[in-house]
């Protein structure tokens, strides 16, 4: 049989490099052809050097010009990336025209989609101001209610938090060091846990899914490692564990509308800082909504039970209730830290400047 055509838009990006590596390993069964903006930058450079296929296309330049490059894709992982607009429209039009363009094309045999729930109907119509998330949701609904063939083909897959961003994003996701002590102020109480999961693992969930389609056409994945707070996180990478960086730690927990502020002096419009104050209020208010059963849980259940927490509006059901993912094993945040301890450690130290959260 000759190799199927995986085909990655955000190929020069964290979630789609990802995807792209983990197909790169398996040259008799896959051709990976990349998607970027700019065919000629360094990071698509690399790409083509791995051997990778790669193509210019822009999610805003429409539907025939995407068909055109997902042509003879017998796999598509497809994103948005809302950071690059800020924009909910803009996002929304791009889903749009990706998934449109994607309905065109008569090889395909699995569309995955790079989505997030819906901030409404999770919070039960509490925060609306969720953009980021709200328009991933309206495209995803789109494609069930637009493209029902297409629809047939789809897995969506819900990202969490990035253990990642502490690299990517150090000032605003590191703890900041003061006298000695790292102190990280965040809008959470100290035991709300948030999603979370190594980036870099993105390529191995996608090629499970892809591997046993039936399994997962139609349904959202819930993909996380681990459900973990934010000050049990960076108390583990201070002080907690003998993989720690060996500082003194604090958790603070701000009010949202300190943490609000804080984004906005840190160059947030309103309307985003709002935005992204909601989405972690999510978590505050309704616990950890990605351990719903509307969704297949991609971490292992029977271990993650003992660091799950069910509160209030989530009812807790026996790990055999979940649709899991057999066999896939996720990086954990001690095994991160193993992994880029001297990064972390630099980053700590170097991004001491004045735009912290
Ligand atoms: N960070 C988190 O914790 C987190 C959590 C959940 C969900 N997300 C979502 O993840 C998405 C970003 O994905 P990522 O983390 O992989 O981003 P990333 O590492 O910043 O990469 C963004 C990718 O998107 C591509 N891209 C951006 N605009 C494009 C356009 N107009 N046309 C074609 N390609 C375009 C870029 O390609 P070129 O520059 O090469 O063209 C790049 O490869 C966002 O929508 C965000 O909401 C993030």
């Amino acid at each position: 049989m000759s190799p199927k055509t995986v085909v990655v838009i955000g190929a020069t990006g964290l979630q789609g490099g990802s995807v792209v590596d983990e197909f790169l390993k398996y040259p008799k069964d896959y051709r990976v052809r990349g998607l970027t903006r700019d065919a000629s930058k360094p990071a698509a450079l690399a790409l083509a050097a791995k051997g990778v296929d790669v193509q210019a296309a822009d999610l805003d330049s429409g539907c025939e010009a995407l068909a055109r490059a997902f042509s003879g894709a017998n796999i598509i992982f497809a994103l948005t990336d809302f950071w690059a607009s800020r924009s909910k429209v803009v996002e929304i039009a791009q889903g749009k025209g990706v998934t449109d363009a994607a309905a065109m094309i008569s090889t395909l045999e699995h569309f995955v989609w790079s989505a997030l729930p819906d901030p409404m109907e999770l919070s039960q119509g509490r925060f609306y101001h969720v953009h980021h998330w709200k328009s991933k949701a309206d495209v995803t609904d789109y494609i069930r209610t637009q493209h029902s063939e297409l629809w047939k083909k789809t897995t969506t897959v819900l990202f969490p938090n990035y253990f990642e961003n502490c690299l990517t994003d150090p000032k605003h996701y590191l703890p900041r060091q003061v006298s000695g002590k790292l102190v990280r102020e965040f809008p959470l109480g100290a035991n709300t846990s948030l999603p979370n999961v190594a980036i870099s693992d993105t390529g191995k969930l996608v090629r499970a899914v892809v591997e046993n389609p039936q399994r997962y056409f139609e349904k959202s994945i819930a993909f996380y490692a681990q459900a973990i707070s934010e000050g049990d996180k960076l108390a583990k990478l201070a002080k907690g564990s003998s993989r720690a960086l060996g500082f003194a730690f604090e958790y603070q927990k701000s009010t949202p509308e300190q943490f609000r502020k804080r984004l906005e002096v840190a160059g947030m419009t309103p309307e985003l800082s709002l935005d992204f104050t909601e989405q972690l209020l999510i978590f505050e208010f309704f616990g950890n909504v990605y351990a719903s059963h509307d969704f297949v849980q991609a971490r292992e259940v029977s271990w993650a039970k003992h660091t799950l927490v069910f509160v209030k509006a989530m009812p807790s059901h026996a790990d055999d209730e979940y649709v899991q993912i057999p066999g896939l094993t996720l990086m954990t945040w001690d095994e991160f830290i193993d992994e880029n301890r001297e990064e972390l450690l630099a980053k700590i130290v170097s991004a001491n400047g004045p735009s912290r959260w």
